[in-house]
């Protein structure tokens, strides 16, 4: 999605702004622009990657001392990826950049036209540019000509907004897109997520909505929609610009798969006290304790943890889980029983959908949990309740270690409400926390080590058009994760199918040569997988098995590739199998040369609808 930022002060702008686009590559783009304020607003963008920009600014040398200016990346939603359709978009008076969607854009469109306004450009941006100017004409004030137009504009969004009357000036104002903003000794900043101020500070402001931000060169103030100047609160990030770098990995997808075992450990050890799930003494433990079901409410890779909760939730306590897609959530009308809790599972915490979802859940009055990864953002401060995953920040957009964290938290909290609810014994609990705090990051490091056997399985997936992920119970779930994997970074159409299902239809597309990857983790259905191996295998299927190993000690498991899994309790196998699948999808986006961090179309925090 679209990335914003914005710098104001002693330090020359150009290489800040850049700096700073290249740290929100990872949400996906497909143009790039800046807009810098020397003798007026001078404006530069492109269609293509970051580099293009960088190489028609080293041309534009006259730029070079600016000190204050905004940037963008653009993530096409209205108008195709061309230089005219990039932000900034700019009018005589101002130039504008905006991550959101302006969903009434064709009435304001209409309301400009009127008005003797005419388009350049097929975007909604170009609408509140225009609108903004409009009132700017009027009031000849920014704030003013700001709220004005915003009581027009209906969606969300995120502007950053430099006007050629103020220079040394930023405008920046939020609604229902991520914006933070940052006052340093060099200078102040505005930008769509915390890497890209990384490198100058840690601490920021996340302006609540509708309050707009005033960057100077030595201050920052906020003001509300009456003209009154308002406080904001600063929020403090942990994590260091090295965190947010490669570190000597080629791809920042396989150093966070690396990072697996810590991001664990961390979640894990974050969340017990005497060796029990412990969340803090707000925690709603009555609520999992007398609710009669759950609802578990999430995007992409998020959802699927969200399945591995399901079944962990489901076996431990007892209790029905239904897990359902943010965006077919907040149009269903669900049934939502008082008392039973809606979980709210997301990396970035800013997902458009989950957060429709969460403000759905919160108008029915049912209470609400966010799990997110993210401090301090919108899903986490509007839930009643929040418990963060520390797997410190993830830049690729295929996500991996998120996605361990997250099983991780809901298994604890899984044993949290089989504690309370009497399904399952202290002890019991305590051996499993234990396992998951020691023996899980073990078993996840044992297959990093694995890692050329895995590259070598990942050679015979590389020609493929289809591959099937098959595997039962747990193990299905994890296929469904797997395969999204694959397709999302090497463009090879895959499927995940329950294993017993296959022969009611699916079967029918494998032919000889087919890749299928079975995954069989689970030892009381590894009968019933290798039926379902011996079948594709007959209809000529190219079978890579990943298994354990003992299951593959019990059983003779037909296989052209055999990956053995660290053995370990099978309740905690899908952790190392996960960590087996996500690093299989990444060897076989490198091996073909593909762009692993940022791959087409796709975009880290999906942040409209
Ligand atoms: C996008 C990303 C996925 C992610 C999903 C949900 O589609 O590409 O990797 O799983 O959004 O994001 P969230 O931040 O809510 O977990």
């Amino acid at each position: 999605m679209c990335g914003i930022i914005g710098y104001t002060g002693v330090k020359k702008a150009v290489p800040i702004l850049l700096a700073g686009l290249a740290a929100l590559e990872y949400r996906g783009y497909d143009s790039a622009g800046i807009a810098v304020q020397e003798n007026g607003l001078k404006v530069v963008k492109t269609k293509g990657r970051l580099s293009l920009l960088r190489e028609k600014l080293e041309h534009a040398t006259h730029l070079q001392h600016a000190t204050c200016g905004i940037g963008h990346t653009r993530w096409a939603t209205h108008g195709e990826p061309s230089d005219v359709n990039s932000h900034p978009h700019a009018t005589a008076h101002l130039a504008l950049v905006h991550n959101g969607i302006i969903e009434n854009y064709a009435q304001i469109a209409a309301f400009l036209t009127e008005r003797g306004y005419t388009f350049l450009s097929q975007t909604d941006t170009e609408t509140a540019a225009l609108l903004i100017d409009h009132y700017y004409k009027e009031e000849k004030e920014p704030q003013k000509a700001i709220f004005r137009a915003l009581q027009m504009l209906r969606g969300a969004f995120a502007f950053g907004i430099c006007f050629a009357d103020y220079p040394d000036r930023i405008y920046a104002i939020r609604k229902d897109s991520p914006l933070i903003v940052a006052s340093t000794e060099a200078g102040a900043l505005i930008a769509s997520d915390v890497p890209a101020i990384l490198p100058h500070t840690n601490v920021y402001y996340r302006p609540e909505e509708g309050v707009l931000a005033v960057l100077e060169k030595a201050q920052v103030s906020f003001y509300s929609a009456a003209g009154k100047q308002v406080q904001q609160k600063t929020e403090r990030l942990d994590w260091n610009v090295e965190q947010a770098q490669k570190g000597g990995f080629p791809h920042f997808m396989l150093k966070e798969i690396h990072e697996e075992p810590q991001a664990i450990s961390r979640t894990v050890s974050a969340h017990l006290k005497d060796g029990l799930p412990y969340f803090g003494e707000n925690f709603p433990t009555e609520v999992l304790k007398s609710c009669r079901a759950i609802h578990v409410v999430a995007c992409g890779t998020a959802m699927h943890a969200g399945l591995i909760g399901k079944r962990i939730i489901e076996r431990l306590c007892r209790i029905p889980v239904r897990v359902e897609i943010a965006s077919e959530f907040r149009y269903r009308n669900p049934i939502l029983e008082e008392n039973d809790p809606v979980i709210l599972l997301s990396q970035s915490g800013e997902t458009a959908d989950t957060l429709a979802a969460l403000r759905h859940a919160r108008e029915k009055g049912v209470p609400t949990l966010a799990i997110v990864n993210v401090n301090g953002s919108t899903l986490s401060r509007e839930a009643d309740h929040v418990l963060y995953t520390p797997a410190g920040p993830e830049i690729a957009v295929a996500s991996t270690k998120a996605y361990s964290v997250q099983c991780a938290l809901l298994y604890l909290l899984a044993l949290h409400a089989g504690l309370a609810r009497g399904q399952i014994s202290a002890e019991t609990v305590r051996e499993i926390c234990q396992k998951m705090q020691h023996e899980v990051p073990e078993s996840v490091e044992k297959v990093l080590e694995m890692n050329d056997e895995i590259c070598g399985c990942a050679k015979e997936l590389t020609d493929a058009e289809h591959v099937f992920y098959i595997g039962r119970d747990v193990d299905f779930d994890l296929c469904t994760e797997s395969s999204l994997k694959l397709k999302e970074i090497s463009y090879i159409h895959s499927e995940a199918y329950a294993a017993g299902e296959l022969k009611h239809g699916t079967i029918s597309l494998i032919t000889h040569g087919t890749p299928v990857v079975a995954l069989s983790t689970v030892p009381a259905l590894a009968g019933k997988m290798l039926s379902a191996m011996r079948e594709v295998a007959a209809r000529g299927a190219m079978l890579l098995t990943v298994t354990t190993k003992q299951i593959a000690a019990k059983e003779e498991l037909p296989a052209d590739r055999l990956l053995l899994l660290p053995d370990i309790d099978e309740l905690l196998a899908p952790f190392p199998a996960i960590c087996a699948m996500q690093l299989l999808a990444y060897h076989v986006s490198a091996l073909k040369g593909l762009d692993v961090d940022k791959p087409r179309h796709l975009a880290k925090s999906v942040t409209v609808e």
